[in-house]
């Protein structure tokens, strides 16, 4: 079950051969893919020969194969976790029910809403990120946003893998719709507001894979506990593929911090325009980065209050993150839960019912897995002896969903002014003049075992592979 078969047109583990209807489907919509991809896919990319890992069965122990790929010949297909034997609805009104291997029907707009958000993010993210190869500070970085950019695609493809066999007619036009959208394109957008935003530069990506990937994380792990199995066991395969993507944020962002503090030290300054004249990224600018992604991903998880939530959960579609590990009733009607609303110019905590605080509930697990990883970047601060520490900014900050939308909110969480807001807006978010300093930096480093000079190299290479492997042959 677990093995993947390779020598059909779309590799799957689902039998797809037996179903000569959704085969043919997925066959058609396969040169449409392949033609979003040319479109919109990584630029300049399609006659590389990228070091990539291609998954060869969904086991926990070596699903992953490496080698020489070209990406336009990516195999992407359609891999579903094993089924668990007898598995059971374990939240929600139906808890204790078998789970449904069909959609029921009375559940079929809410789930396939559901399918259709998280299939939009995933070539939302390819599309934003399209132009980056073209400024990699390195052949091992390249390598890796190519990585993270075919396992999107995978994801779309395991999306509409659910539109096609479970629904149907609908489900098909719902699978076009996800290549007609685009990033950023004022007429037909994409569906949510982090995947509009630019990509434009490595810091971006860096921390856009930190922060964006995770909240990616989170909502595939809330689909994970779904009582549609097709959906839990996609997202959980799809959940694997996703922590390299969360690597590459981390580890990137960590190598660009060290790297300013190498120069900090060898120049023993902390005046940014210093800094910026040695060619690194200030930790101020770093910071003013890391608050834009994480208020603007933060936002991803909804309204405060929503009872689309709670329906959500009720109906036993999206369960919590880590759902069987919790030790409540699992269907929450007593619960009550703190959300933030401001009240005569303060924030104050207000009690709702959990059911519709559950987005909140998502978002704050989020915010503490979050805080994990910064705290990982101060040590790096700290090891090189400098007193600077980089902060998460106040959940209430730069938001534009929910109730805290109409609200202006500074880093440390006090309620300002417009005026204020307007005064103080650059200190808090990248300025224009940040990212044009970003970008300058920004410029293809090519040559094996080379690296930008603002960012530090890994500390090993991919699959055991030296870091001066050549991850990318260019031809
Ligand atoms: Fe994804
Ligand atoms: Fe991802």
């Amino acid at each position: 079950m677990s093995s993947i078969n390779y020598s059909e047109k779309i590799p799957n583990n689902v039998n797809l051969s037996e179903d000569r209807a959704l085969q043919r489907a997925l066959e058609q919509w396969q040169p449409n893919f392949l033609n979003w991809w040319g479109d919109v896919g990584p630029a300049g990319s399609s006659n590389y020969d990228v070091y990539l890992r291609t998954a060869v069965s969904v086991d926990p122990q070596g699903w992953a194969q490496f080698g020489y790929v070209k990406m336009p010949e990516y195999r992407w297909g359609i891999f579903l976790n094993p089924a668990e034997k007898d598995r059971k609805i374990h939240f929600g009104e139906h808890m204790g029910e078998p789970v449904w291997q069909e959609v029921p029907g009375e559940h079929r707009a809410n789930l396939r809403r559901i399918i259709v958000t998280q299939g939009d993010t995933e070539p939302a993210s390819v599309e934003q990120q399209r132009h980056l190869g073209l400024t990699a500070p390195s052949l091992y970085d390249l390598r890796n946003l190519f990585q993270v950019n075919v396992e999107e695609g995978r994801h779309l493809w395991a999306m509409v893998y659910l539109l096609h066999r479970y629904f149907g007619r609908d489900g098909r036009e719902e699978a076009e719709a996800l290549l007609d959208r685009r990033s950023g394109d004022e007429d037909n957008p994409r569906i949510l507001g982090a995947f509009n935003e630019k990509t434009p530069d490595w810091l971006s990506f860096f921390m856009f894979t930190y922060f964006t990937d995770r909240d990616g994380k989170f909502q595939l792990s809330a689909l994970a506990e779904s009582g549609f199995d097709p959906l839990a066991r996609t997202t959980k395969f799809m959940l694997t593929e996703e922590a390299h993507h969360m690597f590459v944020g981390e580890s990137g962002v960590s190598r660009v911090i060290q790297r300013t503090c190498e120069v900090m030290n060898q120049l023993k300054t902390d005046d940014p325009d210093r800094i910026r004249a040695a060619g690194v990224i200030d930790l101020g600018t770093i910071q003013r980065y890391l608050n834009f992604h994480y208020s603007v991903t933060i936002d991803l998880f909804g309204a405060d209050q929503s009872s689309n939530a709670a329906i959500f959960y009720s109906s036993g579609l999206k369960g919590r993150y880590e759902e069987g590990k919790r030790t409540d009733d699992h269907r929450l009607r007593d619960e009550a839960y703190k959300v933030l609303e401001v009240r005569d110019g303060q924030l104050v905590e207000r009690e709702v019912p959990m059911l519709n605080g559950l987005n909140e509930v998502l978002r704050d697990d989020f915010i503490k897995d979050s805080m994990a990883g910064v705290a990982r970047w101060n040590k790096v601060i700290e090891k090189a002896g400098l007193p600077m520490r980089l902060t998460v900014p106040h959940k209430a900050f730069n938001r534009q969903i929910g109730s805290l939308s109409g609200v202006r909110v500074s880093p440390e969480g006090r309620v300002v002014s417009q005026e204020e807001w307007d005064a103080k807006k650059d200190e808090w978010l990248p300025s224009a003049e940040d990212r044009a300093f970003v970008a300058s930096l920004m410029g293809r480093v090519a040559e094996p075992g080379k690296f930008a000079n603002w960012i530090a190299p890994p500390v090993m290479g991919i699959n055991r592979q030296p870091v001066d492997f050549e991850y990318v042959r260019f031809n």
